[in-house]
């Protein structure tokens, strides 16, 4: 088998990844892998804008950032990772305005700034423009300028290499082994440090605005490596999606004016949170829109939905601030959002939990915070745990920049302090790949991927949804472990080495069978609503027995053990503001 040999293996070039890159390019000898295009990652699809107090088109502070994080976030992300996030947030913006971001302007030059959902002055007071843009095509320029840049530094690139595990000496990361597209082959890449930054895992769920690629890879393989997953019960669901298909129709649209209605063409958020309205956090607006429904309110003939008006916003407005979605409105469903009020549903949008990480991105395996050394991850594969059970809009983007820097940095630190030369690659997680690719093709019988996912993709949606109880999580969890075992025994028919997708999609569906029993049964465990978890049965939320995070093992058995870790809720004990109260907007 070839090996390459590189100092740091990135995987995954969306923002978090390439942030880092550019961080580490010209001081180290840096790789970046993905099963994509650079530039179809999945962060281009971020729309709506990036996050920080820069008060440019109004007072603000970083403070009332982190502020409106922790409450958006139900009072489960830590505080030393928030602060440390809202308190870089301005830095980061203006670098990425220098390194060639195009943000959206105001007249006076600076760069201008929306309301979002959940971001508030002055503690909760009211709305606050806090959010930084590009038209409502943020993830793409960003994603442009950090490739341009990433390309200008002489970061190496192996696009379409599909990364099928770690390797592992000494207790360290020192390597992963990757599968190339276009010919079938494996590699193994030997590093002095690897960093996961391989996005979100939505596809798991029916209805999403996450694109094919996003199937938790980088989950998976942490969990075939004994490494925990942390709060991955908090899976968001963003409260506008085009009916019917999922695809993202940005909060943007409500911050420039957009307002929702029901079938009755009521305002209905004025009932759910009188204060900000359609701008409450979004765990809030998507359970509003489901109220509706369930009480028969919803809008069209079936009901079941309900509606984005934009109608009020001059065309002109939706042309220069939204033009992204206008184009959606109008190629998707064939409707004129100018003209006629847009129909939407909540889609499967983002995930809260991840790979346990500190501050500079170090993966750590328990409570304690004892680390893996060698490997990071950052963005939405991790859980730093900026956005406990429920992350505000915008916020995402911010996480990428800020933590895919840190980890950057850390790697630095390390590869010139610690690690300075690489440890011996062992063959055995190659040997691992190759005995599973051999049986998923070696087989005369079998499901295919397609029949599995689609039922595996069903019980995500119908049982783990936004609405939860014990009965649903609990038949969810029964009908995962047979998913499992089908999973296993998938029969890849197609015996051809170039771009065998389906070889490709077989190994992803074992990763979301994974990860998916992961997410049901901590969503079993935690008997209360919290965020983007909503128990019906659990109607509050219980911090006397729940303000905690979940930390799961997949055992060897398939079995998940699930274990807690306390919350960082340092600043609640010097300020009154951010001790948890109940949330009211
Ligand atoms: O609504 C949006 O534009 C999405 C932004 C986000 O998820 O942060």
């Amino acid at each position: 088998m070839q090996v390459v040999y590189h100092d740091v293996i990135i995987v995954g070039a969306g923002l978090a990844g390439l942030r880092a890159a550019v961080e580490l390019a010209g001081k180290q000898d840096v790789a970046v892998l993905s099963k994509l295009h650079p530039l179809r990652s999945h962060s281009g699809a971020a729309q709506g804008g990036i996050s920080a107090a820069l008060g440019n088109a109004e007072k603000d502070s970083p403070e009332w950032h982190a502020y409106d994080t922790i409450k958006g976030s139900d009072y489960l992300a830590d505080h030393y990772a928030v602060q440390v996030m809202c308190n870089d947030a301005p830095r980061a913006i203006i670098e990425l305005e220098h390194l060639g971001v195009p943000f959206s302007r105001f007249n006076d030059g600076r760069i201008a700034q929306r309301p979002f959902g959940g971001h508030t002055r002055n503690f909760g007071e009211a709305p606050v423009r806090r959010t930084c843009y590009a038209a409502d095509r943020t993830g793409h320029v960003c994603l442009h300028t950090l490739y341009e840049q990433s390309l200008r530094k002489s970061v190496s690139f192996y696009d379409e290499y599909q990364v099928l595990d770690l390797c592992r000496a000494e207790g360290f990361v020192n390597g992963v082994v990757a599968i190339e597209l276009k010919t079938g082959r494996l590699v193994m890449f030997h590093a002095r440090a690897v960093m996961f930054a391989t996005g979100g895992y939505g596809k798991a769920w029916k209805t999403t605005s996450n694109a094919f690629a996003n199937t938790g890879d980088g989950l998976g393989i942490a969990l075939d490596n004994g490494i925990p997953l942390q709060d991955m019960e908090f899976v968001q669901f963003h409260p506008t999606g085009l009916y019917q298909l999922g695809i993202l129709i940005t909060e943007a649209a409500r911050g420039e004016g957009g307002v929702l209605r029901n079938g009755k063409g009521e305002r209905f958020m004025e009932r759910y949170a009188p204060s900000i309205k359609d701008l409450a956090p979004r765990d809030i607006v998507s359970r509003s829109i489901y109220e509706e429904l369930r009480d028969g309110r919803g809008a069209g003939s079936m009901k079941d939905h309900v509606l984005l008006d934009l109608t009020s916003l001059s065309r002109e407005k939706i042309a220069e601030k939204l033009p992204e979605i206008e184009s959606f409105a109008k190629i998707y469903l064939g409707i004129d959002p100018s003209d006629v009020p847009i129909p939407v549903l909540p889609t499967c949008h983002y995930a809260m939990g991840g790979i346990p990480t500190d501050v500079n991105g170090r993966v750590t395996l328990d409570a304690q915070g004892k680390e893996i050394p060698g490997f990071w991850a950052a963005g939405e594969v991790a859980c730093v745990s900026v956005h406990g059970a429920n992350r505000l809009g915008s916020n995402s983007l911010l996480d990428l920049i800020v933590f895919g820097r840190r980890a950057g940095k850390d790697i630095n630190r390390f590869l010139d302090r610690v690690c300075l030369a690489p440890l011996p690659l062992a063959t055995d997680s190659a040997d691992r790949v190759r005995g599973m690719i051999e049986s998923f093709m070696g087989r005369s019988a079998g499901e295919t991927v397609a029949s599995v996912r689609i039922d595996l993709q069903k019980v995500m949606m119908d049982r783990v949804s936004v609405f939860r109880d014990e009965q649903g999580l609990s038949d969810a969890v029964e009908k995962l472990a047979v998913l499992q075992e089908r999973a296993a025994g998938i029969r890849v028919s197609d015996q051809s080495r170039s771009f065998n997708t389906e070889l490709l999609e077989a190994i992803e569906l074992q990763h979301m069978v994974n990860y998916s029993k992961v997410v049901a049964l901590s969503a079993l465990k935690r008997r209360e609503s919290r965020g983007a978890h909503g128990r019906d049965d659990y109607p509050l939320r219980d911090d006397a027995a729940w303000l905690k995070h979940s930390l799961c093992f997949l055992e060897e058995n398939g079995e998940v053990r699930h274990t807690e870790k306390p919350v960082d809720l340092s600043l609640a004990s010097s300020r009154a503001e951010f001790v948890p109260k109940e949330r009211t907007y």
